[in-house]
């Protein structure tokens, strides 16, 4: 069962980040507002109230002049000139709630009504006047008053100073004005001007949170348009450098990196298919031709020999593949010991005098220091027999082909050099893309393959390959490892990965 708050949250408009900006705004809008009338109201009436007290004073201070004492018998009368109409209107006012009463509680003058009666209460008056003579300070209090509403008093004494005697005096005056205005400023307050505040303001916040948010739309309708054909897709930013801003050009990153690889894997695959149709092509051909033209064995077993031939080249060219995609991939697992890198070298460049004699190339390790690192062996044998090879393949008889290991700081160094043909400039960022071979009118069969997965074996083991080459005088392939290689790579089960490239 879904309750109340569920539902109103399942509707479309209430989870729209717009809503939510705006609500949010609107309801510490509304709270403040509401808040400011309360304290507001407060304060009113706190002022309202001191000034009917500060104008009760005053009247007292009135009456004072106005009840005088019989010289005889000390009894209060009023004295006022009646066709003073200021006098007479200050009198009328003074007497519209008051009382004088005795000490022993009588009253002597005072308003008549039952809405007065808690002024005239004689049990009151006594109490009243203990109080005063005891705290010599006026008493205030609010009475419930009339249909008008209450009223607050004073009260206090008057002295007549011919008999010593004291009288007891109290004055009213209406609160129907204070409560009036109270009214009238909360009315206005809480019916007029906060409803018509928080409507100014939920259409601002509307407004001005669509406004914020068009450049967010203007990611979400860019991802939403992104398809294999427009990828690199760029949102123009707004220059306003901030948080949306700093989100399109997050986006035009991820938009141009997508682009690359998606770039990358196209060529990738046009370059493997172009790889894997020749040697198909030329094993269709040959098998075609021994097929329809052959008439003795030896015709037969040259052509089927050409086929395996090419056959051979497609599975290392899968080979060579599927290891690179690995090594790429980071599942290529790398299993680090410690091996003295001067010795491996040693020992692959035994391994490829051999050769290095039939292509009548002096192949020689000029440094014998012990070079101690954490590498996988297998893998860095890759990475050295590689860049012999190429080295041999690219070095005419009579040239010199150089290899050895050394210690650097921190590091250690792998260095093949080589006195061969060299690469011109142009090409040298090329050679580790994967299939890139330098155009030569003389070529050697190559995949174009062993450098790409050479710099893949060394990046994932947070070393550099860096090549310098002079055309016609030779190049120098240097491998930089950290001595204690620190990049993890992933470890996925293998057996099949020995495979030589
Ligand atoms: N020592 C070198 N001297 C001159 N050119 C080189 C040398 N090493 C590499 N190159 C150039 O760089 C290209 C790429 O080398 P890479 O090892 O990736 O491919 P390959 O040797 O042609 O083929 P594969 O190694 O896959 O059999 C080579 O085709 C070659 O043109
Ligand atoms: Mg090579």
């Amino acid at each position: 069962m879904k309750t109340f708050v569920q539902r109103i949250r399942s509707i479309p408009i209430f989870r729209t980040l717009r809503f939510r900006l705006a609500s949010t705004f609107l309801l510490l809008l509304t709270f403040i507002t509401i808040a400011l009338g309360l304290v507001g109201t407060a304060l009113l009436r706190s002022i309202l109230a001191g000034q009917s007290e500060q104008a009760l004073i005053d009247e007292l201070a009135a009456i004072r002049g106005y009840i005088h004492f019989d010289e005889s018998d000390g009894h209060p009368y009023w004295f006022a000139d009646m066709s003073d109409p200021d006098e007479a209107a200050a009198v009328d006012r003074l007497q519209r709630a008051y009382v004088v009463a005795g000490e022993d509680g009588t009253i002597w003058y005072g308003t008549t009504g039952h809405a007065f009666d808690p002024m005239t209460n004689r049990s009151t008056i006594l109490q009243d006047l203990k109080q005063i003579e005891a705290t010599k300070t006026p008493i205030f209090k609010t009475i419930p008053g009339d249909d008008y509403g209450p009223y607050r008093v004073v009260c206090s004494i008057l002295v007549d100073t011919v008999h010593h005697r004291n009288w007891y005096v109290a004055l009213g005056r209406s609160l129907a004005d204070n409560t009036q205005l109270l009214n009238r400023f909360r009315r206005y307050y809480f019916f007029l001007f906060t409803p018509v505040a928080i409507l100014l303001c939920v259409l601002a916040s509307w407004f001005s949170a669509g406004r914020a948010l068009t450049a967010l739309q203007a990611v979400e309708h860019a991802a939403r348009d992104i398809t294999g054909s427009n990828l690199g897709l760029q949102i123009p930013p707004r220059g306003a450098n901030d948080e949306l801003d700093r989100l399109i050009e997050s986006f035009n990153r991820m938009s141009r990196r997508l682009k690359t690889s998606f770039d990358q894997i196209r060529q990738f695959s046009t370059d493997v298919s172009h790889e894997l149709r020749t040697p198909l092509t030329a094993i269709q051909g040959q098998l075609e031709v021994a097929l329809f033209t052959a008439t003795r064995p030896e015709q037969l077993r040259e052509a089927i020999e050409n086929a395996l031939q090419d056959v051979e080249r497609l599975s290392n060219l899968v080979r060579a593949l599927l290891l690179l995609s690995y090594s790429e991939t980071g599942q290529l697992p790398i299993h680090r010991t410690r091996v003295d890198l001067s010795e491996m070298v040693v020992d692959l460049v035994e391994q490829f005098q051999i050769p290095a004699e039939a292509a009548g190339v002096h192949l020689t390790t000029p440094h014998s220091e012990i070079v101690h690192c954490d590498v996988d062996r297998t893998q860095m044998e890759r990475v050295v027999t590689n860049l012999l090879s190429n080295a041999l393949k690219y070095t005419a008889a009579g040239g010199s082909v150089k290899a050895w290991a050394e210690a650097a700081g921190e590091q250690a160094r792998i260095v093949v050099e080589d006195s061969g043909i060299g690469i011109p400039a142009s090409h040298l960022t090329h050679i580790f893309d994967r299939f890139y071979r330098v155009p030569d009118p003389n070529p050697e069969k190559g995949l174009g393959l062993g450098l790409s997965f050479v710099s893949s074996i060394v990046k994932s083991h947070g070393g550099e390959i860096h090549v310098t080459s002079e055309v016609g005088r030779g190049s120098k392939f240097t491998v930089t490892l950290p001595a204690r290689a620190v990049t993890k790579v992933a470890v996925v089960a293998s057996s099949t990965m020995e495979t030589r490239i």
